[in-house]
């Protein structure tokens, strides 16, 4: 417990003396002239002092009545909806402007951009090798990042297409008129399934897992690498993203908040990371994060070991 003189805070005093962001103190000043027991429940919460479950589901029911976004992540929290609404912030909510101005808010958008400069610098690494590339976004969501950087940079090449897969079809469907209204979904294929049990016709030269791993042990993750790894091709390139405990050590509001909305991650560091690619039989090649290091993104090969049969 870090409250261990029971002292009640006054929104000032708690986000001074543990630091928070001034959008926590926004938030709290909102929230507490609106419904003054959620303000302190969140402020216990923070602190560690259990909360009873009615407690619990009292911050819940308030998040979903006045946000969105807590809405689609308790719904869903891993679905793309939530990274969509992070990706375009429009709505114009009190809790939801929380959200796109916390540093884990923004940290995603950041990835976006970092995922994007680097699926250019990769296929341009393709093309000296070869004629053409094809792209996998395997749980790819909406396809944003695949759309706008085909968009911006191969609309009249026709050597470069893509496969988008998510086992959501709402996902494809609005992915494939975002992809239509920036030019591109001729270049684009929208598949609906599972990547664990896809078996496509042609292997890879790119495939990317963006905002997949983060809420999965390591086991789990290797296992799934097994999976993919025999659709990449020889010289091929996958990319997984991952979220680091950077984030929690930096904005361990909003996670608290999220996680009692049902996001919960398993922070992976870079070392973990690596090791999570040396037991998929992948070697690494570098890797990168977005400008809050809240996501580490790292690219790997396979390995060319005299094991390695695909
Ligand atoms: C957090 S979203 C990320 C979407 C996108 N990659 C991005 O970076 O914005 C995770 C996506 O993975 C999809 N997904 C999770 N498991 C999957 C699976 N086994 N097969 C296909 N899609 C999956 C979900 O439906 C969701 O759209």
């Amino acid at each position: 417990m870090i409250n261990e003189d029971h002292k009640k805070y006054s929104v000032e005093e708690f986000v001074a003396k543990f630091k928070l962001e001034p959008c926590v103190a926004e938030l709290l000043k909102f929230i507490e002239k609106d419904n003054e027991m959620i303000k302190d429940l969140l402020i216990n919460k923070y602190l560690q002092i259990p909360l009873s479950s009615k407690e619990e589901e009292d911050i819940r029911e308030y998040f979903i009545n006045n946000s969105v976004f807590s809405a689609a992540t308790l719904a869903n929290p891993a679905t793309s909806v939530v990274t969509e609404f992070l990706y375009d912030p429009k709505a114009s909510s009190p809790i939801d402007k929380y959200f796109f101005a916390s540093k884990g808010g923004k940290a995603i958008h950041s990835r976006l951009i970092r995922v994007e400069e680097n699926l250019h610098s990769l296929i341009e690494e393709c093309l000296k090798n070869n004629k053409k590339v094809l792209v996998a976004n395997l749980g790819g969501g909406l396809g944003r990042d695949i759309i706008n950087v085909f968009a911006k940079y191969y609309k009249d090449n026709d050597s470069i297409k893509a496969l988008n897969l998510d086992k959501d079809k709402n996902a494809s469907k609005r992915g494939q008129r975002m992809a239509e209204a920036k030019g591109v979904l001729n270049k684009i294929d929208y598949v609906e399934g599972s990547f664990t049990r896809f078996k496509p016709k042609e292997k890879f030269d790119i495939i990317l897992l963006v905002g997949v791993l983060c809420s999965l042990p390591p086991e789990t993750c290797v296992w799934i690498l097994n999976k993919i790894k025999p659709m990449l091709n020889k010289e091929g390139f996958i990319m997984a993203s991952n979220a680091t405990p950077q984030m929690l050590k930096e904005d361990p509001f909003t996670y608290m908040i999220m996680n009692i909305m049902g996001w919960s991650l398993i922070f992976k560091n870079e070392d973990e990371l690596r090791a999570i690619f040396a037991k998929s039989g992948l070697k690494w090649q570098r890797s990168f994060t977005d400008d809050y290091g809240f996501h580490r993104m790292a690219i790997g090969t396979k390995n060319k070991s005299l094991f390695n049969h695909f």
